[in-house]
């Protein structure tokens, strides 16, 4: 049987990790969605125009090590501003989501569009500050060379572009619970996340 959860947030809002200890946590299996669009992006850096490059995306181009730079993070934010782009990564996402056993999607329009029907809805943000702060901690501690400035001016642009496109911009659903982490430990909002699934997996017929 299957069972979806779908996790949505701006950029750093800890989504990722928040998803993987959810998916550990009941045994399904997890999509980080962004992934798609950062190896779409990474394409385009070198001249692959962004259609074609999600026309033939594969499974190995996920594993690519340089898709968490902020160059591709922000290649992948302008890709996935494309209509196209979007549509011809759409059966993949719905068919992982169906998967049986249960699924975890993050991104940013998995409860609006990808998956409007999704067992659980969560949307996981913070404030800019606080995410960049994450982010640059990570990506410093990664070897990359960032500033704490560098790394808010990317998160508050990706922010924009994000929620002000047309096609499928980042938004709450509206039967979504928010859970804003800008206060909260990392173990509080696994905590509540988990409260709130096992709320809907526990009235599973
Ligand atoms: O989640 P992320 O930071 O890895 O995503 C990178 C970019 O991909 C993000 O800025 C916007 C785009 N994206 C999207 O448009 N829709 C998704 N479901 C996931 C990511």
């Amino acid at each position: 049987m299957s069972f979806t959860v779908a996790i949505d947030g701006p950029a750093a809002a800890g989504k990722g990790t928040l998803s993987k200890a959810v998916a550990a946590h009941f045994g399904f299996a997890h999509l980080d969605t962004g992934l798609l669009y950062r190896a779409v992006g990474a394409k385009t850096l070198i001249g692959v125009p962004a259609v074609a490059a999600a026309e033939a995306l594969v499974p190995e181009d996920l594993l690519a090590d340089n898709l968490r730079t902020s160059d591709v993070a922000q290649a992948a934010s302008k890709a996935a501003v494309i209509p196209e782009v979007r549509a011809l990564l759409l059966d993949f996402q719905r068919a992982f989501a169906r998967r049986a056993g249960g699924a975890v999607l993050d991104g940013r329009d998995i409860g609006t569009v990808i998956c409007p029907k999704a067992d659980v809805k969560l949307f996981v943000t913070a404030s800019a500050e606080v995410r960049a702060e994450r982010r640059y901690l990570e990506l410093s501690g990664n070897g990359q060379d960032v500033t704490r400035d560098g790394v808010l001016a990317d998160v508050k642009q990706r922010d924009a572009r994000d929620r002000d496109r047309t096609t499928a911009p980042l938004v709450a659903a509206d039967d979504a619970v928010i859970i804003d982490t800008s206060n909260l430990s990392i173990e509080d909002a696994i905590a509540r996340a988990i409260t709130e699934i096992s709320a809907k997996t526990d009235a599973r017929p």
